[in-house]
C-alpha cells in the first residue's frame, strides 16, 4: 500500500530512486513520483501510472540530486490523478513529503490550515501533514535539521492515522528525515550512504545492514550519519539487522514474472518451511518460536485463527489440518470481523494471526484486540521484521523467501506446511503416539519432492488455460480440506484475470450454485482419491449432466475421472493433511495462464497492491 524510497550519499540520486520504486511497485501502482535535491532546490517528477511513465517523464525532463524522495501510490484519498501523486509541498513549496498510510483526522486539520490562509492543489490526507510540518519549521527561529525533526514531531503529534513518512526540505540541503506509525519504514546502512524504504527489497542491492523503525520512532538520515529519536523527544533504542535474501531474490530471474518464479519456488519453500523443525527422535515438531511449553501447549483447548485474502483461505484449511492431527477444535476468522466482533474467548483459547507481509491492517488490529483481551497471541509471518512479527507474543515464520507477485502463492503452502506442523506438535502431546508421528514425518519429507513433480503438470495446465481462457465465469469445488483450496482457486482467478468465480463446498451446488452451470461456465472440482471420492463424483456428474464443462484435479492413477470430465489433471498422492498443499498448485497455474492468455498485468493486477496497510 504505497512505497517509499529515499536516498542521500555521493552517488546520483535518480537511478536508486527509480530502481527502488520499481522494486516497490508492487504495493501500489497508481501513480509515482520522486523529488530531488540540488544546488538549484528541490525539484519534483511525478507521472500517472506506472515507475516507466515516471521513468519517460523523467527522460523528458531530466533531473539530478544526491539526495531525494519517492513514492509510488496506491490511491486511498483522491482520485488517480498527477495532482494526488506524491511528494506533496507544503505552503512554502520548500518543504516536499511522501506517505504511505492514512491520515484520518486530516479534514478538521485541513480546514484549521485553510482558516490559516493555507492553499492545497490536491485531496489527499498526504498534502495536510506537508504543511503541517512546513508550518511548525517556518515558526522557528533557526533554520536547521533539530528544527526540522522538532517540526516533524509538532506535526505528527497532531495527526491521527498512520504514517511511513520521509520529508527534504530545500533549506536543509543533506538531510531527509523520516518517521513511522502503523506503516513499516527501514533505514538502510551504507557506505557514505544512507536509504529510507517502506521494505528491504528496495534497497537490498545496496545494503544488506538495516534498522527497522518502531512506530512514533523519527529518523533524520545524512550522507555519513543517521539518528533515531521519538515523537516524543526521546531517544531511541535500536538494533542493526543483517538482511537474510539477497537483491538476486528480489529479481525475476529466467521467468517472465514473479508470480510464475513464486510458484515454480515451492518446493524450496515448503522444504524451509520444515527446515530443522522435524524432530525424528521424538516424532514431532519443533517450534521454538512458539515461546511455549508443553504443558502450556497441552492447555491450549481452542485454536482461533484469523487473517485476509489468501491467509484466510490457509486458515481455512489449517482447520482440517490441525483439528485431523490434533483433535483441538479450531475456528477462522476473517480478521477484519474479528477486530469488531466481540467473539467469546476462553482462557485456554490460543490465537493465530496469519499474514504473509506482516503488515496488513485488519490482521495487525486482530492481534492488538486479542492481545488487549489478554490473550497469547502468536503470529504465522514470512516477513520477518514486520509489525505482525514484531507484535507477536511469539510465532512461526514462513522463510518463503520475498514474494512479490501480488497474487499470493508461495505464502499459501508455506502456510499450509505449518499447520501440519503445528497439528503434528499438538497431536503429539495428545493422542498420536511415536510410531503415528514417525508416519506422519515421513509423509512431510516426502513434500517437496511431491510439489516438484506437481509443478511438471504446467504444460498440461497451460494447455487447459488456453482452452477456458474466454469463459466468462467459473466455478471451483471441493469438499473437506479442498473446499478452502476452492475459495483460494476461485481468488487467484478473479483477482489476475478479472474473470468472475466463486468458490463453494460441492455439495452446496444443489443448493442454489447448479443455476450457474451453463455449456459456457466450466466448473473445477478438487477431486482427489479420499473418504468423499465418491460424493464429488456425485456433484461432477449432476454438473455433467446439464453439460458444464469440468477440469477435474485428481490423484495419480485415478481412472473414474477420466469417464465423466472434460479435463483431468492428476496430482501425486497424499495423505488428506497435506494433499491441499498440492491440489492448489494446479489452481494457481490455471489462474496464472488464463490471465497470461489474456495480456493481462499478472504480477500488478487492477486495484490491487500487495500489502493492504489501511483498514
Ligand atoms: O500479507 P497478508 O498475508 O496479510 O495479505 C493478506 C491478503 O491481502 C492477501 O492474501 C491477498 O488476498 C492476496 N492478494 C491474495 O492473492
Amino acid at each position: 500500500m504505497c512505497g517509499i524510497v529515499a536516498y542521500i550519499g555521493p552517488s546520483d540520486a535518480l537511478p536508486v530512486l527509480l530502481d527502488g520504486l520499481r522494486r516497490l511497485e508492487y504495493r501500489g501502482y497508481d501513480s509515482a513520483g520522486l523529488a530531488l535535491l540540488n544546488p538549484g532546490g528541490i525539484e519534483v517528477r511525478k507521472a500517472v501510472g506506472r515507475i516507466a511513465n515516471l521513468a519517460t517523464e523523467i527522460e523528458k525532463f531530466p533531473i539530478r540530486g544526491q539526495a531525494g524522495i519517492s513514492h509510488t501510490r496506491w490511491a486511498t484519498h483522491g482520485a488517480v490523478t498527477r495532482d494526488n501523486a506524491h511528494p506533496h509541498a507544503d505552503q512554502s513549496g520548500k518543504l516536499h513529503l511522501v506517505h504511505n498510510g492514512v491520515i484520518e483526522n486530516y479534514q478538521s486539520l485541513r480546514e484549521q490550515l485553510q482558516e490559516r490562509g493555507h492553499i492545497f492543489h490536491s485531496q489527499t490526507d498526504t498534502e495536510v501533514l506537508a504543511h503541517l510540518v512546513g508550518e511548525a519549521f517556518d515558526r522557528s527561529t533557526s533554520r536547521d535539521g533539530a528544527a526540522l525533526i522538532e517540526a516533524l514531531r509538532q506535526a505528527l503529534r497532531q495527526v491521527i492515522g498512520t504514517y511511513g513518512i520521509s520529508v527534504i526540505h530545500a533549506e536543509v540541503p543533506g538531510l531527509i528525515v523520516g518517521a513511522r506509525r502503523g506503516s513499516p519504514l527501514v533505514l538502510g546502512i551504507g557506505k557514505h550512504e544512507h536509504f529510507l524504504a517502506s521494505d528491504v527489497s528496495a534497497i537490498v542491492a545496496h545494503t544488506r545492514e538495516v534498522v527497522y523503525l518502531n512506530d512514533y520512532e523519527i529518523v533524520a538520515i545524512q550522507a555519513e550519519g543517521f539518528e533515531i529519536s521519538t515523537v516524543s523527544g526521546t531517544g531511541a533504542d535500536f538494533q542493526v539487522s543483517k538482511v537474510e535474501f539477497t537483491a538476486e531474490s528480489v529479481d525475476k530471474g529466467q521467468f517472465p514474472h514473479y508470480m510464475l518464479k513464486e510458484i515454480h519456488e515451492q518446493p524450496n519453500s515448503v522444504r524451509d518451511a520444515m527446515r530443522g523443525r522435524l524432530s525424528i527422535e521424538e516424532a514431532t515438531a519443533k517450534l521454538g518460536g512458539l515461546n511455549m511449553t508443553n504443558a502450556e501447549l497441552r492447555a491450549v483447548d481452542r485454536v482461533i485463527l484469523t487473517g485476509c485474502g489468501t491467509a484466510l483461505h490457509s486458515a481455512l484449511v489449517g482447520e482440517y489440518l490441525i483439528e485431523s492431527l490434533s483433535h483441538i477444535p479450531v475456528e477462522c476468522e476473517f480478521a477484519s470481523e474479528f477486530r469488531y466482533r466481540n467473539i467469546p474467548l476462553d482462557r485456554d483459547t490460543l490465537v493465530f494471526v496469519i499474514s504473509q507481509s506482516g503488515e496488513t491492517a485488519d490482521t495487525l488490529a486482530a492481534l492488538r484486540e486479542s492481545q488487549r483481551k489478554g490473550h497469547r497471541t502468536l503470529g504465522i509471518c514470512n516477513n520477518v521484521a514486520s509489525t505482525i512479527a514484531r507484535e507477536s507474543d511469539g510465532g512461526v515464520y514462513m522463510h518463503a523467501g520475498p514474494e512479490i507477485g501480488v497474487a499470493a502463492t508461495k505464502s499459501f503452502t508455506s502456510q499450509l506446511t505449518i499447520f501440519a506442523l503445528l497439528g503434528l506438535l499438538l497431536g503429539r502431546i495428545r493422542h498420536l503416539s511415536h510410531s503415528d508421528g514417525r508416519d506422519i514425518i515421513a509423509e512431510m519429507e516426502k513434500l517437496p519432492d511431491l510439489v516438484a513433480r506437481t509443478l511438471e503438470l504446467e504444460t498440461q495446465v497451460a494447455a487447459i488455460a488456453k482452452k477456458y481462457a474466454r469463459a466468462n465465469n467459473f466455478l471451483f469445488m471441493g469438499r473437506q480440506a479442498h473446499y478452502p483450496v476452492a475459495l483460494e482457486g476461485a481468488l487467484k482467478l478473479k483477482e489476475i484475470s478479472y474473470i468472475s468465480a466463486s468458490g463453494y463446498p460441492s455439495a452446496e451446488l444443489k443448493h442454489g450454485v447448479i443455476a450457474l452451470v451453463t455449456e459456457e461456465t466450466p466448473s473445477v472440482f478438487i477431486a482427489p482419491q479420499d473418504a468423499v471420492f465418491e460424493k464429488n463424483l456425485s456433484n461432477i456428474e449432476e454438473v455433467k449432466a446439464r453439460k458444464g464443462p469440468v477440469i477435474a484435479i485428481g490423484t495419480e492413477g485415478d481412472t473414474s475421472l477420466r469417464k465423466v470430465c472434460d479435463e483431468v489433471i492428476l496430482i501425486p498422492d497424499a495423505p488428506v493433511y497435506l494433499s491441499p498443499i498440492l491440489s492448489v498448485i494446479p489452481l494457481q497455474m490455471l489462474a496464472y495462464h488464463i490471465a497470461n492468455e489474456l495480456g493481462c498485468d499478472v504480477d500488478k493486477p487492477r486495484n490491487l497492491a500487495k500489502s493492504v496497510t489501511v483498514e
